[in-house]
């Protein structure tokens, strides 16, 4: 399965993302020495800048973003001699011979790490393949967002069907390369415990929340076309839900994991028309406080008013025998109390207690998935307290704890992306989101999106520090399940 390719190509090479995940990422697997021998990398932008000027801003960038512990001066002089640059303007063809010339001989395979704005997606794809940067040997790995609905992304999966079949193209869900999201994969088929119960006979109901203190942080063009359920429910969101709620499958694969995840994506039940208002709850924040920070609401930072919604609370079912009646809570937003990505799987209550006639009451069990941001597996059960009950039993709820950060201390915590490149550049298509896994994802949500625009659905305004609109709360109270916070 691994087959590394000799050179990486990188579109958007001098932006954000490259400078805040891609360069740091491509520098933590050089220093640990995983990058494949000779592995050159090579950047292209619009911008007209030498070999040494990319050198530069790269050296720049690990300044910045890596910790202190990390700069090796050795290691960032070794890194810093694989990368090359090219300009491009990707959307004219002519300048594609050039980089074809500057990347030289690919016959020892080229991966291609492409995030541009969407309206250049045809012509890039275009120009590769003109300038003979599309044949087998090249892989390509696409970065969101790809596409605003099911239509536009069947046309971007169109675009680069034409020139990428489909083993050979790796998008990217950067979830996917977070260290806790694939412990939920060890977690559920590497014990024999929780199975038995993981279905709609055990458990009474799942949480997914992913709550970011930061609000719109300058991308304010990208994010007001899309709002929260977009840019965060679509992917993210899914995936976990995906994850957890897949059937066992039969080999540890790209193809048996992503059968298993696509068969729950589209077993999600529609939440179309008038379920649309019932079953989800949108909001937009207004000023307020940010862990002790006065913050502005989000028209005065986007300068104007706007309907996007900037969080989203959304009660999903997944209808297949596993999962029926058991409702997967989702919510995310931004300007919330506290960043931090979590699943909560909570366990049915006994059916009998024994404790109820000795005074003593019972919590059902509890699973916290923690993802960000400490990473942690915390289940928590049902223990007596030490006495001797003569006034009454009395039981309390402990965890029983697997921290990440303190079971594995020797070991560094990897960004996602470092994952997710090194997978890209040696081939292994697992942690990628194949295209029938967007399209089912994409289905759901423009139904939910239609719902909205039938019903004139509009955020509700929630004060920056809250946890979103008290219409959140009211969602899972009424079925008498509190989200946990
Ligand atoms: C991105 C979204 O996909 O994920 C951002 O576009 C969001 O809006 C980010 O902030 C969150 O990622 P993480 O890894 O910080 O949870």
């Amino acid at each position: 399965m691994r087959d590394a390719v000799g050179k990486l190509l990188l579109f958007g090479a001098t932006g954000d993302l490259s400078q805040r995940m891609l360069l740091p990422s491509l520098y933590g697997l050089h220093a640990d020495g995983l990058l494949p021998e000779g592995l050159t990398i090579t950047g292209t932008a619009r911008s007209e800048q030498s070999d040494d000027d990319f050198r530069s801003f790269a050296r720049e960038a690990l300044d910045t973003h890596l910790p202190d512990e990390r700069k090796d001066a050795e290691a960032i002089a070794g890194f810093l001699d694989r990368l090359f640059y090219q300009p491009l303007d990707a959307s004219t063809i002519e300048g594609f011979d050039d980089l074809a010339r500057k990347l030289g001989d690919i016959s020892g395979g080229l991966a291609i790490f492409l995030s541009t704005a969407p309206w250049l997606f045809g012509p890039t794809i275009k120009g590769l393949e003109s300038a003979g940067l599309a044949g087998e040997k090249v892989r390509i790995g696409l970065e969101k967002p790809l596409g605003k609905d099911l239509a536009s992304s069947r046309e971007i999966n169109d675009i680069v069907a034409a020139a990428f079949p489909e083993e050979r193209t790796f998008r990217i869900d950067h979830y996917l390369g977070k260290e806790t999201v694939q412990n939920i994969l060890a977690l559920r088929f590497g014990n024999s415990l929780f199975e038995p119960v993981w279905n709609a006979r055990g458990i009474d109901h799942v949480q997914i929340t992913i709550s970011e203190t930061v609000g719109l942080e300058g991308r304010a063009g990208y994010y007001d076309e899309v709002g929260a359920l977009r840019d965060m429910v679509q992917n993210h969101m899914l995936q976990l839900l995906a994850l957890v709620a897949m059937e066992p499958p039969a080999h540890f694969d790209g193809t048996a994991i992503r059968d298993e995840k696509v068969k729950v994506l589209r077993s999600l039940r529609p939440i179309a028309n008038g379920d649309a208002a019932a079953h989800t709850v949108t909001g937009q924040y207004g000023p307020g406080a940010v862990k002790g920070e006065i913050v502005r609401g989000y028209g005065d930072e986007l300068g104007k008013p706007s309907g996007t919604e900037t969080f989203v609370a959304i009660k999903a079912h997944v209808d297949n025998w596993r999962w029926q009646g058991v409702p997967f809570y989702l919510r995310t937003g931004k300007r919330m109390p506290e960043r931090r990505s979590e699943i909560v799987i909570q366990f049915k209550p006994v059916p009998h207690s024994i404790f109820a006639e000795r005074g003593g009451a019972l919590q059902p069990n509890t699973l916290v998935i923690r993802l960000q941001p400490e990473e942690y597996v915390r289940l928590l059960v049902m223990a007596k307290q030490p006495g001797l009950d003569r006034e009454g039993v009395r039981l309390r709820e402990v965890p029983l704890n697997l921290g990440l950060d303190t079971e594995f201390a020797g070991t560094r915590r990897r960004i996602a992306y470092e994952r997710l490149l090194l997978d890209l550049i040696e081939g292994d298509p697992t942690l990628f989101v194949r295209r029938d896994e967007v399209e089912a994802q994409w289905q759901w949500i423009d139904a939910i999106r239609a719902g909205w625009q039938a019903a004139g659905v509009s955020p509700k305004p929630y004060a920056s520090g809250s946890w979103g609109p008290s219409a959140s709360v009211a969602l899972t109270e009424r079925d008498g399940v509190t989200w946990n916070e």
